[in-house]
């Protein structure tokens, strides 16, 4: 493996890696500062962002960003990211279908993720869903049980759920319940990230 210096030298790696998954041929890199306060990693890209090459674009990333706004975060001062690099789908038709990475899978990137953070050198590191806290903590974690603040190894941490589980919620009132607890988290984290300068 050859050591990158630089988040530039390990996208430029990064984006000619092979895909580890079925689907998505186009790494797609974080986005944000280097030394962001606080670095968001979800799963991995979807559909919008496999097209558009940025994380977090698509529906999820909308959910994302309008809590984050509600909590009084400024994306563009986040830096923000994806455990799995590559996007994993099944071709049906038109439609590709987003596949849920496996644990090798998610294995595989953590290198990838790890020497990343390392770069960016957030105060504090959320993981949207249970990929996000498999790939940073290196365990199954279940995500309702450990919900909030929680560190992975050596990065100040802190576990959510991932915006497009709230997509999936069919009930309307269930629905704004949870979204209103993702924003209570988006709160959090916005306070723990200021506590930490
Ligand atoms: N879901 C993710 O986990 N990441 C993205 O970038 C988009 C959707």
């Amino acid at each position: 493996m050859e050591n990158p210096q630089t988040l530039a030298e390990l996208n430029a790696l990064m984006a000619h890696m092979h895909p580890r998954v079925e689907g998505g041929e186009r790494a797609v890199p974080g986005e944000g500062p280097i030394g962001a306060q606080v670095a968001f990693v979800g799963e991995q890209p979807g559909d919008q962002e496999d097209i558009q090459g940025r994380p977090f674009v698509g529906p999820a990333g909308q959910v994302l960003d309008r809590a984050l706004q509600e909590a009084g975060i400024d994306r563009s001062k986040v830096y923000v990211t994806n455990a799995v690099k590559h996007f994993k789908f099944q071709q049906r038709g038109k439609r590709r279908i987003h596949q849920k990475p496996t644990a090798g899978e998610v294995k595989h990137y953590r290198w990838w993720l790890a020497r990343e953070l390392d770069f960016v050198a957030p105060h504090l590191v959320v993981a949207l869903g249970s990929t996000a806290v498999l790939a940073l903590s290196g365990k199954a974690l279940s995500v309702t049980r450990f919900r909030g603040a929680h560190d992975f190894e050596e990065r100040k941490g802190y576990i959510t759920v991932h915006p497009s589980y709230l997509l999936r919620i069919p009930d309307r009132e269930a629905k704004a319940a949870a979204y209103r607890d993702f924003v209570g988290d988006m709160r959090a984290i916005r306070k723990m990230s200021l506590q930490t300068v």
